[in-house]
């Protein structure tokens, strides 16, 4: 179980930039669930994923994790718990390593270990038999240093990694965006096989309402750092692409409405 309690993070306080990311993120997800996010640019998405891995603190608020309070847990300590996969391919895996070395570090992080600590035999084969489902012939390269595989490839192996780590929630930030459309659905099927298999509890951000409604079982909608829509069930399965788009138009309007308001 995931929750986040009235979450606030201003940037810049007080200076003609300061910025209000989070007012009062309220969101509570039960272990297993897989919640879409979604919110126009600037909404606070990436903030908000970025408070729950301990990338960014808040200001106040509480963010818990199965029960234990982690707001003030810097990120090490909350990599045991959450994992994440980012838009760029090239962040998340550490490109002069070698694909079986970036697994091996996904698989012990959390646990005291030398850096570059050698491969085990057990784990290069549990590897190589993951690799080996993804289809993409990466089982022969476990030798290959990360950084020279394609965007795709990498977001796969991330994926893989993510399901390595003792963590339980996985946080995916548009981390299909950068990817060709062929590309980008083998990663989101790949997604779904990975959340289900390991029961992860997982928030996925996109910008696609398609994916937002067909991936999971919950869609939210995050606008001026708030949660404005929070669906699932039958409601959300009455739902189609228009409805959203409408209601993006809505809260829009509602902005609008708000700044002429405070204009005038
Ligand atoms: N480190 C930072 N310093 C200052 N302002 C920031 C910082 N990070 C985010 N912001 C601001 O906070 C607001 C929310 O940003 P955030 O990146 O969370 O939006 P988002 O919903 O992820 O948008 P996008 O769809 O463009 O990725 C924006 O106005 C952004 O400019
Ligand atoms: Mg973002």
């Amino acid at each position: 179980m995931l929750s986040a309690k009235n979450l606030q993070l201003t940037f810049n306080p007080g200076t003609p930039i300061e910025t209000r990311a989070l007012r009062g993120m309220s969101l509570s997800i039960p272990a297993g669930q897989f919640v879409t996010v979604i919110g126009s640019n600037g909404a606070g998405k990436s903030t908000f994923l970025n408070a729950i891995s301990g990338d960014q603190w808040v200001d106040s608020g509480t963010i818990s994790i199965d029960g234990s309070d982690v707001t003030r847990q810097p990120v090490w300590a909350r990599a045991l718990r959450v994992a994440r996969v980012f838009q760029d391919p090239m962040a998340g895996t550490c490109e002069d390593l070698t694909i079986e070395e970036n697994m091996a570090l996904a698989q012990e992080r959390g646990t005291i270990r030398g850096l570059r600590s050698a491969v085990k035999a057990h784990q290069r084969e549990t590897f190589r038999a993951r690799l080996a489902t993804l289809g993409l012939g990466l089982e022969n390269r476990l030798t290959d240093r990360i950084g020279l595989l394609s965007g795709g490839q990498r977001q796969a192996v991330s994926l893989l990694m993510a399901a390595l780590q003792p963590s339980r929630i996985l946080l995916l930030d548009e981390h299909t965006a950068a990817l060709d459309p062929r590309t980008a659905d083998f990663v989101l099927q790949l997604t779904a096989r990975i959340v289900a298999e390991n029961q992860l509890t997982t928030m996925m951000v996109t910008h696609s309402m398609r994916q937002a409604l067909d991936v999971g079982q919950r869609t939210v909608m995050l606008h001026q750092g708030q949660v404005v829509l929070d669906v699932s069930g039958e409601q959300r399965q009455r739902l189609d692409v228009p409805d959203l788009l409408q209601m993006f138009e809505k809260v829009r309007g509602e902005k609008l409405a708000d700044d002429a308001l405070l204009l005038g």
